[in-house]
């Protein structure tokens, strides 16, 4: 296994170009299942969790290939009805083959994903929005095991906010007879850019972006004709925003969309950062002292519960107590004990972590927990003093394309070594490598 070694302490500066987000890339890739053919979808990310959704496509009778960072996937014919516990186990959002394969094909089974790192996470929403619908659920062996005769539209209400429950019932009933009302659903950015693709496949769903979807069902889609563009990664923006907030430096991020930022630009601007945007870009500078800032997870357009172990992280720099209330997940703290081996001093009681910040961090070796944990520790050990090492990055691989690379185009000492490696030399001349061989 790999981790990262860092070097701390130097202000990042430069130019880095968001990727395709993945919290779309996963929906999206399998919602192609709605419509049988072939598919071209554009601004993929190349990620860990990409592979594994083409890999359980794969498994369901769909091919598919991969050409930079343009996939085609020939939807035509589903051989196969489940998707395994070895799949749905290191990714939760396999769960999404439910909606479209019920719709199309009548049946699904699915392994239950379980608990994870940050929280119990059920799929009861999903389930329930989709026997509104008309499918009919067992659980055996661990797997739910759905069926459905031909879907009718209904009027179903979340009982709170979910991603990827509304993006499962939306992806069915889109197929269903008659007229759906899915009411309270999430707003992300990501679920509205599925509602486009799925227009793009010739569905037809009214109240795009708002909390009431309202789908008029049509008996067949169709693969669009010209290639459909991934949104970009608003949480590898911030990501990057931070970054530079934390290093003290200068960031501009290309090929992203300030205006699906707006709370965590608040957010920086607040803790002291200045930040310009263009229609296309996000830049973040820092030149002063860092301040305390306060901030409350939310569904969109709150703030991003995927920002807040990286605003943690910042906060650790700032000079002053901050206070993030977490929201959305329990058990979504766990990057502070991490953060507190770094010297960052961080009180938690329930859903309030408070951290004392104290303008420094000192460089560690520290374990990342889930994926924007992992995100957090780099940032962390960027502005840390002296050198750092994050264990486990396969959580990284997972959501962030490069980060590594792309870090070190901004002018940070990383690089990623295989885990047995202790020699601080050793480190000293990875990160000297050139990119290519240090990135692997
Ligand atoms: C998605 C994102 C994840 C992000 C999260 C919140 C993807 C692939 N993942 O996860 O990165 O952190 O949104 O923005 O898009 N809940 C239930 N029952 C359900 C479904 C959800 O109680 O059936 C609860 C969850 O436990 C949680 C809240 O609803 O407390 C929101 O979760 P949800 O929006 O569903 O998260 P995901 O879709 O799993």
């Amino acid at each position: 296994m790999d981790k990262i070694v860092v070097d701390g302490g130097r202000p990042l500066r430069g130019t880095v170009r968001a990727s395709g987000a993945k919290n779309a890339a996963l929906p999206l890739l399998i919602a192609t299942l709605v419509a049988p053919g072939e598919h071209r979808l554009a601004n993929v990310p190349a990620l860990a969790d990409t592979s594994t959704t083409l890999s359980l496509l794969g498994r369901l009778g769909c091919p598919s290939l991969v050409d930079g960072d343009q996939v085609r996937l020939d939807t035509s014919r589903i051989a196969f009805h489940e998707a395994p516990y070895d799949v749905v186990r290191k990714m939760r959002a396999s769960v999404l083959v439910l909606g479209p394969m019920l719709a199309r094909a009548g049946e699904a089974k699915v392994s239950l994903p379980g608990g994870c790192a940050i929280g119990t996470r059920p799929i009861d929403q999903h389930l329930k929005g989709l026997e509104a619908l008309g499918c009919r659920f067992t659980l055996e062996g661990g797997y739910v095991h759905g069926k459905a005769g031909d879907l009718r539209g209904a009027d179903f209400r979340f009982d709170m906010p979910t991603v990827t429950g509304t993006e499962n019932v939306l992806t069915a009933a889109v197929l269903a007879q008659g007229t759906s009302v899915l009411r309270n659903c999430a707003r992300e950015p990501e679920v509205v850019d599925l509602c486009h693709f799925l227009v793009a496949l010739g569905a037809r769903i009214d109240g795009i972006g708002t909390e009431t979807l309202t789908i008029e069902g049509v008996s067949r889609l169709s693969p669009p004709t010209r290639p459909y563009r991934i949104v970009s990664d608003r949480i590898e923006t911030g990501t990057f925003l931070v970054a530079a907030a934390i290093t003290g430096g200068d960031v501009e991020v290309t090929d992203a969309d300030p205006a699906l930022l707006g709370s965590v630009i608040d957010a920086l601007r607040s803790a002291g950062c200045t930040i310009t945007t263009t229609p296309t870009s996000v830049r973040c500078a820092r030149s002063g002292p860092l301040r305390p800032f306060s901030l409350v997870t939310a569904p969109f357009p709150g703030f991003p519960t995927d920002m807040q172990a990286q605003l943690m992280a910042l906060a650790c720099l700032a000079e002053g107590d901050s206070t993030l209330v977490e929201t959305i997940f329990e058990n979504r703290f766990m990057h502070a004990a991490e953060l507190r081996r770094m010297g960052g001093r961080i009180t938690e009681k329930g859903n309030l972590a408070t951290v004392h910040g104290t303008g420094r961090l000192s460089g560690a070796a520290v374990m990342a927990s889930d994926l924007r944990a992992s995100a957090a520790l780099v940032l962390a050990a960027l502005a840390a003093d002296g050198l750092s090492e994050v264990l486990r990055v396969y959580h990284l691989d997972r959501g962030y394309e490069d980060m590594v690379g792309k870090l070190r185009r901004l002018g940070a000492r990383i690089a990623r070594v295989s885990d047995g490696e202790r020699d601080a030399a050793r480190f000293q001349a990875a990160m000297d490598a050139p990119l290519l061989e240090a990135s692997g």
